[in-house]
């Protein structure tokens, strides 16, 4: 991660300089030193520059005064957004090796959130870049954050960069290709969260056939890759036992072909991110466990691979689900539901939880119904709904409340066994998937949040480059800070 470093406000020597400037703004603080060194030089060259400080808008001045390479004036509107601002920033300056941010005017927190923002951005996934020139990678590798309030940033910012490092590791693993991320490589790289100390236990095909898991199983049964359950586990109350541990579970099916009823070539590459709710519960235990949060949590993610193949299940097929109940799999493609099954039974049985909250790239539906601005949310609970929703909005995290009921359940009914695993045809295709897992909940407080819109974005973002978003790690974690650490 960007090495960033909080320090009283100065003219650096060298490297550039930010100054976020609010609209209408009077030059002050270390933007007032610059224009005083420079003989009135920022406040003609904003002016010749017709910079207003408009949301947005910016400027660059190359080598303005001593040492400093680089300039980069920001608009920050009316209403500042410290963290749009920090996540903004990040291009303009990422060819200089270093960079010092005035925040004069911004509090201890808005300056932490600034840096959160700028972190967020410079998240690149390059691994496999292996001809790429030094002159075009990004050069930035240190960050200092001018402020009055240095170590009073310094501390707000450290659950911050937790939940940074959080989602990074989401973001690593959603971006990495299936070949490497098999469901065993998967567990490996969850097996070396216990340095955060987290309890990380790995459950292969024997243990799950033992608990009866016929649902994950007959998804993973079509792959050469063998499955994997993992349970992540953080006892933060300081309770001697864990009681009503928070439950996040999430889908990771490491690659989706369709299995044999397959999907079309055309974009199939997509479905190495369909593990994105497993690498959101991974990159949420991390930063929950990274910041040492005061609840007791378990994280569950079921891994398998979706694959056509001489062993592959079929349509028509009847699966026994770990809850003793009967599943027609009409449809190989409808996977997760069937991962998520067995896993939302084995947290149940095994946990008691307060509350459950599942997330996975389950339905192309939920994208034609939401775009990409929306995860999908359904739930049992009215107050998690609307906590949930609450904690989203605060870090720019969007869901929306998307209906349950009887009339779409009846969708599912099976001829032969105790449910099909799709619904009649394509209409409502996210609720009736909701529905299904709702089979499964015993009427646990429980939410499940479709983001198949929202794990992967096609564009930047000001704090999310574009690939994989990790949507969810700091709306989860804003949950849990907000309503169960006390
Ligand atoms: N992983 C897909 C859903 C998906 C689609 C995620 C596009 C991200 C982008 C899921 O397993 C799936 O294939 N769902 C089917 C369900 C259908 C067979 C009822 C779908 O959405 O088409
Ligand atoms: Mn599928
Ligand atoms: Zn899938």
């Amino acid at each position: 991660m960007l090495d960033i470093a909080f320090a009283k406000p100065a003219l650096p020597k060298a490297g550039a300089l930010v100054l976020p400037l609010a609209e209408g703004a009077a030059l002050t603080g270390l933007a007032a030193t610059l224009d005083a060194a420079m003989e009135g030089g920022l406040t003609r060259a904003l002016e010749a520059a017709a910079f207003k400080g408009k949301k947005g808008q910016s400027a660059t001045f190359w080598a303005p005064h001593a040492g400093i390479t680089k300039l980069v004036v920001m608009g920050m509107g009316e209403s500042p957004d410290a963290e749009k601002t920090g996540g903004s920033m990040i291009p303009l300056i990422s060819g200089e090796a270093a960079a010092m941010v005035a925040t004069d005017g911004l509090s201890a927190e808005q300056a932490a959130s600034l840096a959160m923002g700028a972190a967020l951005r410079s998240y690149r996934f390059d691994r496999y870049r292996t001809k790429e020139k030094a002159e075009d990678k990004p050069k930035l590798a240190k960050l200092t954050i001018g402020t009055a309030e240095a170590a009073a940033a310094k501390a707000a910012f450290a659950p911050m960069k937790a939940v940074v490092e959080g989602v990074f590791l989401t973001r690593d693993l959603v971006s990495e290709p299936a070949n490497i991320l098999t469901p065993v490589e998967f567990a490996d790289r969850l097996k070396g969260l216990e340095k955060l100390g987290l309890d990380v236990e790995v459950l292969g095909p024997k243990e799950m056939k033992k608990l009866g898991f016929g649902a994950l199983l007959g998804v993973a049964q079509g792959s050469i890759n063998e499955p994997r359950m993992v349970v992540m586990k953080w006892h933060g109350s300081g309770r001697k036992k864990m009681d009503k541990p928070l439950c996040f579970i999430g889908k990771g099916v490491t690659f989706d072909t369709g299995g044999i009823s397959i999907k079309p070539a055309s974009g199939m590459e997509d479905m190495k991110w369909d593990m994105a709710g497993a690498g959101t519960v991974a990159g949420l235990m991390a930063a929950l466990a990274g910041r040492k949060t005061r609840a007791d949590v378990i994280g569950i993610v079921g891994l398998v691979e979706n694959m056509p193949g001489h062993n592959a299940q079929r349509p028509g097929d009847v699966v026994t689900s770990a809850s003793g109940q009967t599943i027609e799999v009409i449809n190989t493609d409808a996977e997760g539901r069937l991962v998520l099954a067995d896993v939302i039974h084995y947290a149940i049985e095994k946990f008691d939880p307060k509350f459950m909250v599942d997330l996975a790239t389950l339905t192309g539906a939920i994208i034609v119904a939401l775009g990409h601005e929306h995860a999908g949310l359904f739930a049992n609970d009215e107050e998690l709904a609307a906590r949930i929703t609450a904690a989203g909005n605060s870090v720019g995290e969007a869901a929306w409340r998307m209906p349950l009921g009887e009339a779409y359940d009846k969708q599912i009914k099976s001829d032969i066994a105790d449910m099909k695993n799709v619904g009649g045809g394509r209409a409502g295709g996210s609720i009736t998937a909701a529905c299904f897992i709702q089979r499964f909940v015993q009427g646990y407080p429980w939410a499940h949040l479709d983001i198949a819109g929202t794990a992967w974005a096609t564009k930047d973002s000001p704090t999310t480059p574009k690939g994989a978003s990790a949507y969810g790690v700091r709306m989860l974690d804003r949950l849990v800070a907000d309503h169960y650490e006390g």
